[in-house]
């Protein structure tokens, strides 16, 4: 069995795992930083490196003991090479390569975007029901928000991108503007079940140039209008308040200081959101010739509303989620991206260096 030890450090999350013959997952460790940037409202790019830094050694060797493996158990080393943080990518590829080196097994660089999509391929491939190629996938993450066509030869055309916030990080900056912690994602998702989707109509302007591509940040300042000309402030203290006296609110204690009205307006925020991706992937479908499935991926993938939204509209189109571990950062899916690499020979030089706007394909 080819055994391949992958490390993603991209953002902040320090992971390792090692995947025998593309879908045996053997051991995957993942040490988050939530409660170390989570008080920030946001992820510090200092602190993110200073934390890999402490965690990559032991999360290595804790994947290598979960696996009951040694180094000369392996055949090659994975390591994300960007897009990401520059310090964060620098102490996972750094690691990778010096491992690399001292075990004599070659390196693999892979593309953090295309993990994400590869997650979806080896949790279908594990079910005995492979993702039907070509497919369109939609990435939606604290960082990204992208539709790809991924072909049957393995290359990808971008078709769609966001101009600029990520869905996630629309998530993340309402969240933050309303009180609540880091990630805004989770915890929108939870509140906006209890409030009306329908209430508050916001629009999203159409999008000149490409149709496919995605603009969230007019949605955001729509919301904080929507705010100021509520007179949140009280409330929206309550919330800050509750989160310094307790870094984990349960959800009933965070509907206790959030009013109806404010439930409502998270609710149709992500309503907005939803609508918007769904809305494009669905366009994006049209236009690839053959599409045989939809594959969402990415943190947003856990997203409720979205996996609801996803399976009711795209029809006829099979559509594939990761479960709730492999959605968001995680060196499993580093590792599955790897495979298709490593049985093709393309190794990576020691010279390679860590790409922070790396992207996976250009527009056809
Ligand atoms: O993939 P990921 O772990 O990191 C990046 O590559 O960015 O995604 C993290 C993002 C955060 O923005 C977080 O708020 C969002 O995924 N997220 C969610 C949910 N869970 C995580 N967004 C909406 N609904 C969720 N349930
Ligand atoms: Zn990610």
């Amino acid at each position: 069995m080819a055994r391949i030890l992958a490390i993603e450090s991209s953002c902040d999350e320090t992971a390792a795992a090692i995947v025998g013959d593309e879908t045996h997952v053997l051991s995957s460790v993942v040490a988050s930083q939530l409660s170390v940037h989570g008080k920030y409202g946001g992820v510090v790019p200092e602190l993110a490196s200073r934390e890999h830094l402490r965690a990559i050694v032991p999360v290595v060797d804790e994947a290598l003991a979960q696996a009951a493996l040694r180094w000369r158990d392996l055949d090659a080393v994975a390591a994300t090479y960007g897009p990401g943080l520059a310090g964060s990518l620098l102490v996972g590829l750094t690691y990778a390569k010096a491992a690399a080196f001292a075990a004599g097994i070659p390196l693999i660089a892979v593309n953090h975007i295309e993990g994400h999509i590869h997650a979806v391929i080896l949790e279908a491939r594990q079910r005995g029901e492979p993702v039907a190629l070509p497919a369109l996938a939609l990435v939606v993450s604290g960082g990204h928000t992208h539709l790809f066509e991924v072909r049957r030869d393995g290359s990808y055309a971008r078709l769609g991108r966001t101009r600029d916030d990520a869905a996630g990080e629309a998530f993340d900056k309402v969240a933050k503007l309303l009180g609540f912690g880091y990630p805004g994602g989770p915890v929108i998702d939870r509140i906006a079940r209890h409030g009306n989707p329908e209430a508050i109509r916001f629009t999203i302007a159409k999008m000149k140039g490409n149709a496919l591509d995605f603009s969230f940040s007019g949605l955001k300042t729509a919301v904080l209008r929507w705010v100021e000309n509520n007179h949140l402030d009280a409330e929206i203290a309550a919330r800050r308040e509750l989160l310094q006296r307790n870094p984990a609110p349960s959800n009933d204690e965070w509907l206790e200081v959030t009013p109806p009205r404010t439930r409502d307006l998270i609710a149709s925020f992500q309503r907005t959101v939803v609508n918007e991706l769904v809305g494009h992937a669905i366009a994006a479908a049209d236009q690839v010739e053959g599409v045989s499935s939809l594959i969402v991926s990415g943190g947003v993938a856990c997203n409720s509303a979205l996996r609801g939204a996803a399976t009711a509209r795209a029809i006829g189109l099979p559509v594939h989620f990761p479960s709730p571990g492999l959605s968001t950062d995680n060196a499993v899916m580093i590792a599955a991206a790897a495979f298709p690499k490593f049985r093709r020979g393309e190794f990576a030089p020691l010279t390679l260096a860590a790409e922070p706007n790396l992207q996976l394909a250009g527009h056809p």
